[in-house]
């Protein structure tokens, strides 16, 4: 009897992968020889032309990087401390806390598998408390960390409604050091964010209970503002005993590829901060030793020049205000869309079945994730009519 190849080689016992549905949708928009096509799969910010271009602040700091630079030599393993540093007082604000550790990151990416694995090495078999629905890779993250994951309701889509109750009844399940994913605003795939109010409950429960949280802020700036992004999550982080935040650099400087990112760690102890530290710095190493230079080192150089620092959060505003234009075009244009106008960022994540999803795309050119995640930044205000026909054609 002969084996197959496939059952010989090592790699014939691994599991079979779907590829990545987003990317097909992509291609198959392309191919659409459709006018007025829409295509709301991919999660980066769009102009009304439909381009993501590098921002001129970004242009800026790389004309100076090229010429100012004199080595490539590796950074260390904390990555550049300048970003670090700069970035500290956007996240945190004027009163960042005392104990403070910033590791720099491939992206926010790799901010989050860091964070998971410094809960996993501090507490094997430790749980993490997760809102659905979310970004994907959270749980592909913390499962290949080993964590497990205790998921409850954070959003009803039918509904298109915050589940605040189902938040605060898994906050008060979970034990103390057990810790909890937050993302810090324009939350993924929902855009429905917590008000003041809720993030005020949450720290006081975080408190009460000594809750560890992981705050994941993505898209500082591209909500309310660069503050107001981040009002909540400072409120949670203070409260906490010991917090994480995986931030992210990619969206709200454009800088996608060039993944950067950082991890902060938080501890209400100098002693504990330290031993995070130092556990942190010896899991990246394990991971990618060393993390990339060029995308930190531009932010670095617009944070560090008043001039780029400035036409950086000009063009940051102009992105937002963009997504906020679009989002009241959506409210205006019906019923069924009328809570976009509350929400933030670049995403919705519609009611709609897989088969609905396919119906939009054969039936009426919009292109979106099967999940039924939308990208807001892919219409305008002169788009949306009909979008709006579109889906209220295909939510019957
Ligand atoms: C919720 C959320 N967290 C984190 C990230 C991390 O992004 P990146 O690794 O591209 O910096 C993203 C990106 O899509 C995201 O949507």
């Amino acid at each position: 009897m002969t084996t197959s190849p496939v059952a010989e080689g090592l790699f014939g016992a691994l599991k079979p992968q779907a590829a990545d549905s987003l990317l097909s949708i992509t291609g198959q928009y392309r191919a659409d020889p459709r006018a007025g096509k829409l295509d709301l799969g991919v999660g980066v910010y769009r102009d009304a032309e439909g381009a993501t271009p590098v921002l001129q602040a970004v242009k800026a700091a790389e004309a100076r990087l090229l010429d100012a630079q004199t080595t490539k030599t590796y950074l260390g393993a904390e990555g550049d401390v300048g970003f670090l540093e700069r970035l500290t007082p956007i996240l945190f604000g004027s009163n960042a806390p005392a104990n403070v550790f910033g590791l720099q990151t491939p992206g926010g990416n790799g901010a989050l598998r860091l964070a998971a694995d410094l809960l996993a090495a501090a507490r094997p078999g430790a749980r993490i408390f997760l809102g659905g629905p979310t970004f994907p890779n959270h749980p592909l993250i913390f499962d290949a960390s080993r964590l497990k994951t205790v998921s409850y309701r954070y959003f009803d889509v039918e509904t298109q409604s915050v589940r605040f109750d189902e938040l605060m009844d898994a906050l008060v399940t979970a034990q103390p050091g057990e810790a909890v994913l937050l993302q810090a605003g324009c939350h993924n795939p929902t855009g429905a964010d917590l008000t003041p109010d809720q993030w005020r409950a949450v720290a006081d429960t975080v408190s009460a209970r000594g809750l560890t949280p992981l705050i994941d802020q993505a898209y500082q700036g591209l909500g309310l503002g660069l503050e107001e992004d981040a009002a909540g999550m400072r409120l949670v982080v203070e409260a906490a005993p010991d917090a994480l935040l995986a931030y992210s650099c990619d969206k709200n400087f454009g800088l996608y590829r060039e993944r950067v990112g950082a991890l902060f760690i938080v501890s209400a102890n100098a002693e504990r901060l330290d031993l995070a530290a130092a556990n942190a710095k010896l899991l990246a190493r394990g991971h990618w030793s060393m993390p990339p230079d060029h995308g930190a080192a531009v932010v670095r150089t617009i944070l560090e020049s008043d001039t780029l620092t400035l036409g950086w959060r000009m063009e940051l505003d102009t992105m937002r205000r963009r997504l906020v234009e679009v989002r009241r075009a959506l409210a205006a244009a019906g019923p069924a869309l009328r809570s976009f106008g509350d929400r933030h960022g670049l995403f919705a994540q519609l009611p709609l079945s897989p088969a609905q999803v396919t119906k939009l795309r054969t039936e009426h050119a919009v292109y979106m994730a099967s999940s039924g995640r939308i990208n807001v930044a892919g219409l305008t205000p002169a788009t949306v009519p009909a979008f709006a026909e579109a889906y209220a054609a295909c939510r019957g």
